[in-house]
């Protein structure tokens, strides 16, 4: 799908934008010399991790036209990909949030994530070829044109060459080209196999992954498993099972081990209550990152004097009473989870933050467990909930 001219808060993510993105988070990977979440590819090869903390945006660019010229005086051909500006999305999160919240509301809450994606460079084609990717990918490009191959997946399992291929003359027939320009939006699904095309002039496009590759049934098995693990305790943790026999002479197998008959007696003897506190609990942690791989983050120190507000009003602190403990609180933001035993204050405080206040931390809590609260509220300020 090419949709010219779409209408969507999504337009004011401009080319100064990202380019401002792309600069925080290169100073953020310059000062941990690490360039993780950075790929640079040059004539198609991906250059080693050193050298890509070499080749990445500058303040002193001022545009990605600016980065653009210092790099092709060095590379006829190169790509810059980052996939974790989301980490820096600091001021337009809301942007994105308003289209996936919308999207989800349409096609479900994704049991993995989206993700936020830049390409950016004067390549002439997608480093890796024909590919298909577990995601379903709206693409909005913010600088140049840019033009998308797409093959159907019932083309590519009968012409299997066209994997990670960049010769494909004679598939073109079959293809479908997507062009866009800033202002415009693409669309494929999760099954289109795809790559990016280029006359060999520049262009950049950020576009928003949203991952299809986590079905339901590994969700509600990760849940459980949190559930098992603690109710398995020492024995969950054994890497060996002692037994009395292995199987009778004519091979039957029919005694378990106690290990697993100790093990059903604890399944039939879980209550719907655990059930219900367990999965509640994973899909409120889940939930908390609004569907996103990660919420932009920045830790605010938290102390009894911190003045805090929450860093966006739409991006409220959840929870929920536990169901098997009295007085027991489960807080989760950005995909992070404290629980909390009979602290109404921290509860109190969380319901002011959620209305909108701001608040003084040792106003609102107070007495025997302040300890405990700053530790839990400092999780959620990591987690990126405050400002
Ligand atoms: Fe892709």
């Amino acid at each position: 799908m090419a949709l010219k001219n779409v209408k969507s808060g999504l337009l004011e993510m401009t080319d100064a934008e990202i380019f401002d993105l792309l600069v925080l988070y290169a100073d953020h990977c310059r000062k941990l010399n690490d360039p993780s979440g950075f790929k640079f590819f040059i004539d198609g090869f991906k250059a080693e991790e050193e050298d890509v903390l070499q080749v990445l945006p500058e303040k002193e660019d001022q545009s990605l036209l600016g980065y653009h010229a210092r790099m092709k005086a060095l590379f006829p051909d190169y790509c810059l990909v980052c996939d974790e500006l989301l980490q820096v999305n600091h001021k337009k999160q809301h942007l994105l949030t308003e289209f996936t919240d919308e999207l989800y509301r349409h096609v479900g809450f994704p049991n993995r994530f989206s993700e936020m994606g830049l390409y950016l460079g004067n390549y002439r084609k997608t480093p890796f070829g024909v590919h298909v990717d577990s995601c379903g990918v709206f693409s909005f490009p913010v600088a140049g044109v840019k033009r998308f191959r797409l093959w159907k997946p019932e083309y590519v399992k009968k012409n299997p060459s066209l994997d990670r291929a960049f010769k494909y003359e004679k598939h073109k027939k079959a293809s479908e080209l997507l062009e866009a320009r800033p202002g415009d939006m693409t669309y494929w699904p999760s099954s289109a196999w795809h790559i990016a095309e280029s006359d060999g002039s520049f262009s950049a496009t950020w576009s928003l992954g949203v991952w299809v590759d986590q079905p339901h049934k590994n969700m509600v098995a990760g849940s459980l498993k949190g559930l098992l693990d603690g109710k398995l305790g020492t024995t969950g943790a054994k890497v060996a099972t002692a037994f009395k026999s292995l199987h009778s002479e004519t091979g039957e197998v029919r005694e378990l081990p106690d290990s697993y008959v100790q093990a059903i007696e604890l399944l039939k003897n879980l209550t719907a209550e655990e059930l219900q506190e367990t999965f509640l609990k994973s899909w409120m942690q889940h939930i908390s990152s609004q569907g996103f791989k990660i919420v932009p983050g920045a830790g605010v120190k938290i102390s009894a004097k911190s003045r805090i507000r929450l860093r966006s009003k739409k991006s409220l602190i959840l929870w929920q009473h536990g169901l098997t403990g009295k007085g027991v609180v489960y807080f989760s933001f950005g995909g992070a989870t404290v629980v909390s035993k009979n602290s109404g204050g921290l509860l109190k405080l969380v319901q002011a933050l959620n209305a909108g206040d701001e608040c003084l931390v040792g106003t609102a809590l107070k007495g025997a467990g302040l300890k405990e609260d700053l530790r839990s509220l400092q999780v959620l300020s990591d987690a990126g909930a405050f400002a």
